[in-house]
């Protein structure tokens, strides 16, 4: 049985000092490539859907080749839903199978974010073995529909992520440090390093009871990447780095192949250059051998 929830790999990951992959995945070739690089490597693993791909291919089909694929992997993998923002959909995607839900409520004030957060851990605690990840601060950039403009985004505050977690009932933190989604601007972004040491601190100084979550992967030096990953960012979210490695990897194979006509061929490539690219991050993160 390899479909577990996000808490189950990432208690271990954390406690050891290791971060588990979160990959968004916008079709399901694209979550073969993933899948079949994470077994080839031995790595705990954990698949994620924004909402808009989820929408567009159905939250019922995702979770479906999810688990037809999961439960023959002899890793443990869990089916995320990134970044939602509405209650309603976040259970639509636990009934369909989603192992791990994030209600992206972060928008909101604080109050409100917590309201919202902890109306969908109750349900998905009460529907089955479902984790779940809020956010507090705001990341920027653009995930899919989730735009924050420059300039927008809010750090979190140490303090109020205790009483968050505390009070959302979550099992995952994802807390604003800076990490931004989409490329980078900067070679060199800022990013608040010492504000998740002292969350992770704050949290799970006498233990791990809730791991911490980096947004924003792409376009970070592996420096920083580890850097974040020893002060204990333990799930590791990944997106427009495998976008960019899809497309152009299609984009290539046109090129050299445009009056082919062969559209399995034309699949391969793209999922040979997505295994090849979700190798190098679950190296990067120190999540192989570990499943
Ligand atoms: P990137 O697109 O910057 O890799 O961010 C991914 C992410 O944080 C998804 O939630």
């Amino acid at each position: 049985m390899a479909i577990v929830n996000a808490r189950e790999i990432l208690i271990p990951a954390a406690e050891a000092g290791y971060a588990v992959g979160a990959f968004n995945v916008s079709n399901i070739i694209m979550m073969e490539g993933v899948i079949e690089a994470a077994i080839e490597l031995k790595a705990p693993l954990i698949i994620q859907t924004s909402v808009a791909p989820s929408k567009f291919l159905r939250p019922d089909i995702v979770a479906g080749a999810f688990r037809t694929l999961a439960e023959s992997a002899p890793i443990p993998i869990c089916l995320h839903l990134d970044h939602c923002n509405d209650v309603d959909y976040c259970k639509i995607c636990a009934n369909a199978g989603y192992t791990n839900i994030m209600i992206d409520a972060s928008k909101h004030d604080f109050k409100t974010n917590i309201e919202l957060t902890a109306q969908v851990s109750d349900f998905c605690h009460q529907l089955g073995d479902i984790s779940v990840e809020g956010e507090l601060g705001t990341v920027a950039g653009v995930e899919e529909e989730v735009v924050v403009a420059d300039g927008q985004e809010l750090l979190c505050s140490p303090d109020q992520a205790v009483e968050f977690v505390e009070r959302s009932r979550i099992d995952l933190f994802a807390p604003a440090i800076g990490t931004a989604h989409g490329v980078y601007k900067s070679a060199n972004p800022f990013v608040d390093f010492e504000r998740l040491a002292q969350i992770n601190r704050l949290l799970n100084g006498s233990g791990v009871k809730v791991p911490l979550v980096v947004h924003g992967g792409t376009g970070l030096a592996p420096e920083v990447v580890k850097k974040l990953v020893s002060l204990g960012g333990s799930k590791f979210n990944v997106s427009t780095d495998l976008k960019h490695t899809w497309i152009n990897a299609i984009d290539d194979y046109l090129h050299e192949h445009k009056t082919d006509y062969n559209t399995a061929k034309l699949d391969s490539a793209a999922k040979d250059a997505i295994r090849g690219k979700i190798k190098d991050w679950i190296d990067l993160l120190g999540s192989s051998g570990k499943a």
